[in-house]
């Protein structure tokens, strides 16, 4: 770091207790697509329980750039007034996703049936990551896109007469199968997507909530293209990879327990509880009776003694954002971690394998960067230290975290993009117990 950047960093003394309840925002993937789905159904839908971080704020202001009425009564309540896809009007100006990899990847399954034109951009981290797996099946649906050498800007030329399509996607990507279900609706026949791993459903479970006809058959899912969509209540439970930092706090450094309330625990997200528990975490769930489309539960953490693990390789897809924390909870438990199958890792906000492995580093932990995964012997704790973030908000939470087992103090650059998943994030760690500081 030079004297000249100003970019915000946070500073975390070592050690501290964790303890009391917690409740964590709303989760950014089904904020998302409430909004999203939202947009193009008739009729009102009340979302509760919205995640107010910029991720979610680009995809709500590229909808009001598409025409879409929004109202927003209260920080976590929002009015999409939709009226239906074939109202949507083309935006003269680009789109700008910002930093959210899951906005721009869903509008372009969204965008490419309409009739007008659109361009997707968005920040710099945004701007170097891979569309090809988006754009590909959706040229074979009859899409007209073309990307600058398979990253953003997305330029979408709008064609109405697009077909349903057969296809096995290569990478087990949630985004790619949801763009792929959104184009669809717009399509005529039958799209179907198989997974080679499952991957997040949520798209899969709200489009049911909207009234729409989806077949879920083995690894693959279905649905005829034209069925409307009908405006809805949404209620989006706390984000589970928001809870993920205070599960592994809480297992460092909760004597008496760390309780998160109202946690979603689709268990297409939470592979990082199988993970824990095999180390040995004591985590108990208590779930909520009813019949969501997202279940809940409260959950309750204490501190443990935790053992490294070989992460088995079908758990990755289904904890593919918590690595970040999970990777600092491998570095304290004694002996050895492995992860891998994890390349996915590579092409998230930034390279998280590439960072993690240099974070660690940093505060002397034994680690080895490998091509699709990471290997760490963990258990002598942490040395204090300065690491980058590069930008990323997962990095940054994770490291944060560490602090509560380091000998000296961390420090932690670049870390504005905390609030496109985690608004709050440094006041709502302080109250549990973390001694951070933005500076
Ligand atoms: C997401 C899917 C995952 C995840 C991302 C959110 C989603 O990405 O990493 O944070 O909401 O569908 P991939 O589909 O690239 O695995």
């Amino acid at each position: 770091m030079n004297s000249a950047d100003i970019r915000p960093r946070f500073r975390v003394a070592p050690g501290g207790r964790i303890g009391g309840e917690l409740t964590v925002p709303g989760d950014k993937s089904i904020s998302h697509r409430a909004l999203m789905l939202g947009g193009i159904a008739a009729g009102d839908t009340e979302i509760n329980g919205f995640l107010e971080g910029a991720d979610c704020l680009s995809t709500l202001r590229a909808l009001q750039g598409l025409g879409v009425r929004i109202e927003r009564p209260a920080p976590e309540r929002v009015v999409v007034h939709g009226a239906g896809a074939a109202a949507l009007i083309g935006s003269s100006a680009p789109l700008d996703m910002g930093n959210a990899g899951t906005a721009m990847r869903l509008f372009m399954g969204l965008l490419a049936p309409q009739p007008f034109d659109s361009v997707l951009i968005g920040d710099e981290s945004l701007m170097r990551r891979p569309m090809e797996r988006v754009a590909g099946p959706l040229r074979q649906m009859g899409a007209r896109i073309e990307t600058r050498e398979g990253r953003p800007p997305v330029h979408i030329r709008g064609t109405p007469t697009l077909h349903g399509i057969d296809f096995r996607m290569p990478v087990a990507s949630a985004q790619v199968k949801s763009a792929l279900l959104l184009a669809g609706l717009g399509a005529s026949g039958r799209t179907r997507i198989s997974e080679p791993a499952p991957t997040r459903d949520h798209t899969e479970r709200m489009l049911g909530a909207f009234g729409v006809a989806v077949h879920r058959e083995g690894s693959s899912v279905s649905l005829e293209g034209g069925q409307p969509l009908r405006g809805t209540q949404v209620q989006v439970p706390a984000d589970f990879s928001s809870a993920a930092f205070f599960i592994v706090a809480a297992l460092l450094a909760a004597e008496d327990g760390l309780l998160l309330r109202n946690v979603g625990v689709n268990p297409t997200r939470t592979g990082l509880l199988e993970m824990l528990k095999r180390m040995g975490a004591d985590i108990r769930l208590q779930p909520h009776a009813g019949v969501a489309a997202e279940p809940t539960a409260d959950i309750e953490v204490r501190k443990s003694r935790l053992r490294g693990i070989h992460v088995p390789r079908e758990l990755v897809p289904l904890a593919i954002d918590e690595f970040p924390i999970f990777f600092i909870a491998a570095a304290l438990a004694e002996g050895e971690t492995t992860v891998r199958g994890a390349e996915e890792l590579r092409v998230k906000e930034t390279d998280r394998l590439a960072a993690m492995s240099s974070g660690l580093s940093v505060l002397g932990v034994d680690n080895h960067l490998l091509d699709d995964g990471l290997w760490i012997r963990g258990g002598s704790g942490f040395g204090g230290g300065t690491v980058d973030s590069h930008g990323d908000h997962r990095i940054a939470m994770a490291f944060a975290i560490a602090a509560l087992a380091a000998r000296a103090p961390v420090e932690i650059l670049d870390v504005a993009n905390v609030a496109t998943s985690f608004p709050g994030f440094p006041e709502l760690a302080r109250a549990a117990g973390l001694a951070i500081e933005t500076l």
